[in-house]
């Protein structure tokens, strides 16, 4: 059955505002919740944030009232959206438990976009960037067990294996290697333009989870370690934020956020096993169709061009959260050893690369080689979950 956002109607916006009761969401059982519905939460909260920021970014070089006062009607209906999804996470949680559920996101979404994405030069870009956080998520897994003492199996739940990726401390690269080339707005496919606003929305979410986070903690490892990594999603922020096409206008820009949220809300509600949260899947749905068609009608005005020449005819094939297992083994078995040098990719440690490493490393093991030390010297050996054999990398097996 085909989908076209721009031909459905949605909750007018007079209608959109919800009152306390209706924010108050029941959270998601912290023990029995499907993993891939914390996923698509944490995701769409990265989603929502971004439409939140755009719009305050687009309102600040907007010298029109009526376009502001606009902008922030919708923008105040997407902070109720933002709230509804993040308040679907369970406050018993623990910042860890959320952050390596972060990092499940960022491996399972990134596979899966690299799987389905037609251009090779942006498939090429999540494949690169998801052999890192695959390695984010082992990293902190090991943290945990060594603060919490519990294994994060409980919470990826078998869907993700947990084992190294490439390794953490060869992730700080000269900032000038992490800007990639754009896509070229006019050449190409529309779901080459809604995957990669998706993955920089989730960077960015995790990239300011981290930051906001990592001082809370009091174990000198942990606040290190949330330092490292939190460097490492502004260099992948970098990395996605720079395939967009620079050269869309702010209403085309503002036309592509509305478009990517139906696509996402739509592929959520086909795909939710939790009747309860596909419900807001489906509300938040219906009220994006109702922003796409404002945004539609700001983009012919403003743009003066016609929706249709550059969105899709119909929404492309749901994002689904699935295991990626073997994916991401073909991934570590052929690109573990990929660097970046400008904006494309090699396989040796070039001048710049060293520089930089020298500079932060500053002669010592980075954060990440720490905490996985004092885990072995606590824990007796590393943490892994590897469900589907030995890592596929001989050098990479364990000890
Ligand atoms: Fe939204
Ligand atoms: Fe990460
Ligand atoms: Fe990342
Ligand atoms: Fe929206």
């Amino acid at each position: 059955m085909t989908f076209n956002p721009l031909r459905e109607r949605g909750i007018p916006l007079d209608k959109q505002i919800r009152n306390w009761r209706e924010l108050n969401v029941m959270p998601i059982d912290p023990d029995h919740a499907d993993p891939y519905t914390r996923c698509r939460v944490i995701a769409m909260n990265g989603i929502e944030t971004e439409a939140i920021f755009f719009s305050h970014h687009l309102a600040r070089h907007c010298p029109s009232i009526d376009i502001k006062q606009q902008l922030a009607r919708v923008r105040y209906i997407e902070a109720q959206q933002q709230k509804v999804v993040n308040w679907l996470l369970p406050g018993v949680a623990s910042v860890l438990e959320t952050t390596i559920a972060y990092e499940q996101v960022a491996v399972d979404l990134t596979a899966w976009v690299a799987r389905m994405e037609p251009d090779p030069y942006l498939k090429q870009a999540y494949q690169f960037g998801v052999l890192e956080d695959f390695d984010h998520l082992y990293r902190y897994s090991n943290l945990y067990e060594m603060i919490e003492h519990r294994k994060a199996e409980k919470i990826v739940d078998n869907l993700t294996e947990i084992m190294p990726g490439r390794p953490t401390p060869l992730h700080h690269r000269d900032p000038m290697d992490n800007v990639r080339d754009p896509y070229d707005r006019s050449t190409a496919a529309p779901i080459s333009k809604l995957h990669a606003l998706t993955i920089m929305a989730a960077e960015q979410q995790t990239m300011n989870f981290y930051m906001n986070v990592g001082p809370t903690y009091m174990e000198p490892i942990a606040r290190q370690l949330y330092q490292e990594i939190g460097l490492i999603e502004e260099e992948h922020v970098t990395h996605y934020e720079s395939l967009v096409d620079p050269g869309e206008s702010w209403w085309e820009m503002l036309l592509n956020h509305e478009y990517n949220e139906c696509y996402l809300y739509h592929s959520f509600m086909e795909t939710e096993s939790d009747p309860k949260v596909k419900n807001i899947w489906e509300l938040h749905l219906n009220m994006e169709l109702e922003h796409l068609r404002l945004a539609a009608e700001l983009f012919k005005t403003h743009d003066g061009r016609d929706p249709e020449q550059v969105l899709a005819p119909e929404l492309p094939a749901p994002v689904t959260f699935e295991p990626n297992k073997d994916y991401i083994r073909e991934l570590l078995a052929t690109q573990i050893d990929y660097t970046t040098l400008g904006t494309g990719y090699v396989q040796e440690a070039h001048e710049r690369f060293e520089r930089m490493q020298e500079q932060i490393m500053g002669g010592e093991p980075a954060p990440s080689q720490v905490a996985m030390q004092e885990n072995v010297h606590k824990s007796g050996e590393e943490y892994r979950l590897e469900t589907e054999g030995l890592h596929p990398v001989p050098s990479l097996r364990r000890r």
